[in-house]
């Protein structure tokens, strides 16, 4: 974990852990997401995106120790992901985003992978 990462500008793990827990009480609360979540619990499946999240931004490797590869586009196939479920997920992320009072900077880098990487996910037109 070097330093200058923006992992360790923005706050390191107690930033992710703040802004991925937010987003999954609203993914909890969504009518559209939460369904798709294939297990009861939602701890899980938090732990992995913020330990995915860490590691793309410079933070220990944890994620890929752990899962290997990261494969996102494969890990989410089993899942139908179109504009409304895009769109949920963003909203939900949006809040998480939003709470987390990042400086500007940091916000609208964070924000701008968010959107692209949401956008890469899709596998349905529907
Ligand atoms: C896993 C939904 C976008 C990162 C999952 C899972 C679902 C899901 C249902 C399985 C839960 C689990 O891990 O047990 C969605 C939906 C998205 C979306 C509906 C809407 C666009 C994203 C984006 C990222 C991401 C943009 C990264 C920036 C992850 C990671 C996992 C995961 C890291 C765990 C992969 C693994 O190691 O198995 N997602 N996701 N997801 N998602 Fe997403």
């Amino acid at each position: 974990t070097s330093v200058d990462s923006f992992y360790e500008q923005v706050g390191g793990e107690a930033t992710f852990h703040r802004i991925v827990a937010r987003f999954y009480e609203e993914v909890a609360k969504d009518e559209l997401l939460r369904p798709l979540y294939p297990e009861e619990d939602l701890g899980p499946a938090e732990e992995r995106l913020r330990l995915f999240l860490m590691q793309y931004w410079g933070g220990p490797t944890t994620y890929s120790d752990q899962r290997g590869h990261p494969r996102l586009r494969m890990r989410h196939a089993p899942f139908k992901i179109g504009p409304a479920e895009r769109d949920a997920w963003l909203r939900c992320m949006r809040i998480a985003v939003d709470e987390a009072q990042l400086a500007p900077q940091h916000r609208e880098r964070l924000w701008q992978y968010l959107e692209m990487a949401a956008n890469s996910m899709m596998n349905s037109w529907f």
